[in-house]
């Protein structure tokens, strides 16, 4: 979602409570290798007293700890380096930038005519809902390829497969406008059900069958599996939460049968051939047009409602976004919603077990035992991280289709003792959000049974003191040895540094890494780290007291802001994606649009690979099986007006951007 928007949602904490900063752990995490400039000031000293093996940028054999293996490349001769191509510098242009040696196509931007009977995209915003709903919906996001053998597990095809992707939002930055979903001449006053409906439609998620021949990737038209779902389409909630008071309305008295899914941001994949997608920013759906003006309890306050009314205006005429009229339908949001994309008429699920938060995206692992974790991060200024483990293991081809329902939902502590390992700042713990188990819960009003508990987790997130975080954005795992990454995209509000969030005032987000203990992802605690801070040398040199120079690994040449899409690749290359400031100026000189980059996680080393359009964000990516092929999303170009991309004129459109190594190599080799 728009990062340009100087009232973007998640800036604003919702999170008032008073959990313990780390300013007085950090102080105790300091014997640790330089990883800021110099100069260093405040927080900075924190980190760098230590008489710990100096390693920084370069790859210090110190730093090849046990599992720190590069997906194949192990052995004792050198392997190839894992970043083969020549980064490229920053852009303001209007196009796709990729390294020489590469291409970039546009593909299945918003309007693409999908379904049987889909008018093509007539270009003027005029087509009505009924019309929306057969197209590909906006604002491309999070995005995953199951290749066509895939069903029930991982496939191996590269040349046909299912892409399936999320539609977050519609654009309205300014006051709500949709200034492309109905045109740019579109009217405010101009507004009724047909209208909301076609917003609703614009939602959701896509299900895409795709081939390619002679080189060219296309949709298989008539295909069975392309699907539209929609914020209108039928799901089920299932797990402890289903069925609760908490998620009955008037028109579903069984509180299992919820109409749709929004602001589908991030999303996460099973090993069992599954789509996850996260409901992020559900909360700006709410409004009311009560005469009384601003009806909320503590809790949707604390979950962000609108007091009032919203930029979608969907409370205007559909009665069920109304949180006055009918106060539990925003608890059958933010929830983790499961598709099998192989059975085109499958019934979404909402998987409860989860939690209810602004998910961004969900990664998966599997314990040692098989059972399955999936991380998720809740988008907003200083709340959480999550962690669900199974009680059910994961059996290959067999039936993993209650796994999600059944399981324990923890949030993450991280701690300021100093870490074992010396790749580590710091240790964690994971806190079990139970009402049974946990008596902090169990003492709380608030928690009657496990459905509050989880239709609260942001609640129960704030009774157990969990650690306030910088804007959690997308979580990944290392492919070979589990280790966790997570985006902290930025927290420009926060007022006191703690360890794992070093930086007062930070603009430019940072990414943080964890390793489960004994390496098993089960594990109940964990030792963290900072793997970057972006930072921008071009203002702030080497030398800043604020650290806003970034971490050793932030040069004139990479340097960006607010990292937020994230997505290791097999072979255990670091792609990362931003939403920033696109101003390219004042803090964010020399950073140019929105980009994303290329991360070496053993030696740290970051390089630029892609930029994208004006006004957009580059968010959601995907490779085929071979990783010769990468899928990604330019999400809200020309959110201010100023893009005609990708058609060169006319109203931009948000799509979805192939990439291909000219020598038909693997992308990033
Ligand atoms: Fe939808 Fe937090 O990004
Ligand atoms: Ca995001
Ligand atoms: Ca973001």
């Amino acid at each position: 979602m728009a990062q340009q928007d100087i009232i973007d949602s998640e800036d604003l904490p919702t999170n008032l409570t008073q959990n313990e900063h780390f300013q007085d752990v950090v102080a105790r995490a300091t014997e640790r290798r330089g990883f800021l400039k110099k100069g260093l000031g405040l927080s900075a000293a924190l980190f760098l007293a230590g008489p710990l093996a100096a390693c920084g940028g370069s790859s210090g054999s110190d730093d090849s700890s046990a599992g720190g293996g590069d997906g194949g490349d192990g052995g004792g001769t050198p392997a190839e380096p894992l970043l083969g191509f020549k980064a490229i510098g920053i852009s303001t242009a209007d196009t796709i930038t990729v390294p020489e040696g590469y291409s970039a196509v546009s593909f299945v931007p918003w309007g693409t005519p999908l379904m049987a009977g889909a008018p093509a995209w007539k270009g003027d915003g005029s087509e009505d809902a009924a019309a929306q709903a057969l197209q590909v919906g906006e604002n491309h996001d999070g995005i995953h390829y199951f290749a066509i053998d895939g069903k029930n597990g991982e496939g191996e095809d590269s040349t046909e497969g299912l892409l399936v992707m999320n539609h977050e939002y519609c654009t309205t930055v300014g006051g709500g406008t949709y200034q492309w979903l109905f045109g740019p001449n579109h009217s405010p006053e101009d507004w009724d059900l047909d209208k909301a409906h076609k917003s609703m439609n614009a939602h959701g998620v896509s299900v895409i069958h795709i081939k390619r021949s002679n080189g060219k990737w296309d949709i298989v038209q008539g295909s069975n599996y392309n699907r539209r779902i929609t914020a209108q389409t039928e799901m089920e909630l299932t797990g402890p939460a289903a069925g609760d008071v908490l998620v009955r309305t008037n028109a579903d008295p069984t509180g299992r049968k919820v109409f749709g899914t929004i602001n589908n941001c991030g999303n996460g994949w099973t090993p069992w051939g599954t789509y996850l997608t996260c409901e992020e920013n559900f909360n700006n759906y709410f409004g009311t047009t009560h005469a009384d003006g601003d009806q909320r309890d503590d809790a949707q306050k604390r979950y962000g409602l609108s007091a009032t009314s919203t930029g979608y205006r969907w409370q205007e005429v559909v009665d069920r976004f109304d949180y006055v009229k009918e106060p539990n339908e925003s608890n059958r949001f933010g929830w983790i919603v499961e598709i099998d994309p192989f059975t085109p008429n499958s019934i979404p699920k909402k998987r409860t077990a989860l939690g209810r938060i602004k998910h961004e995206n969900a990664a998966y692992n599997l314990t040692a035992d098989k059972r399955i974790v999936v991380y998720s991060g809740d988008d907003q200024a200083n709340d959480y991280i999550y962690k669900f483990v199974s009680e059910g293991k994961f059996v290959e081809g067999g039936d993993n289709s209650r796994l999600l329902d059944k399981g324990k939902l923890y949030v993450a502590k991280f701690n300021a003792d100093k870490a074992d390992d010396a790749d580590f700042l710091g240790k964690g713990e994971w806190v079990l959000l139970d009402k049974d188990e946990n008596a902090t819960l169990r003492a709380d009003a608030r928690f009657p049974n496990q459905a509050a508990v989880l239709v609260y987790a942001r609640l129960a997130g704030d009774a157990v003191g969990a650690t306030k975080m910088d804007r959690p954005e997308w979580v990944s795992v290392h492919p070979s040895n589990g280790d966790v990454y997570v985006t902290l995209t930025n927290n420009s509000g926060r007022a006191e540094s703690n360890a794992a969030n070093p930086r007062n005032e930070n603009i430019y987000g940072h990414i943080a890494r964890w390793r489960e203990t004994g390496g098993d992802a089960a594990a109940m605690t964990f030792e963290w780290d900072i793997f970057v801070l972006a930072g921008n040398p071009n203002v702030y040199g080497d030398d800043d007291a604020r650290g806003r120079a970034g971490s050793d690994n932030i040069t004139k040449d990479n340097t960006f802001n607010s990292p937020d899409g994230l997505g290791f690749d097999k072979a255990g290359r670091l792609w990362i994606q931003t939403d920033g400031q696109y101003s390219n100026a004042g803090d964010y000189e020399g950073q140019g649009n929105n980009q994303m980059l290329c991360a070496d996680p053993v030696t740290k080393e970051i390089r630029r690979f892609l930029v994208g359009p004006k006004e957009c964000e580059v968010t959601g990516l995907t490779f085929t099986p071979d990783s010769k092929t990468l899928f990604i999303n330019i999400q809200h170009p020309g959110e201010r007006g100023d893009s005609h991309w990708p058609n060169g004129s006319g109203m931009p459109r948000s799509a979805t951007v192939i990439v291909t190594k000219d020598d038909g190599g693997v992308i990033g080799s």
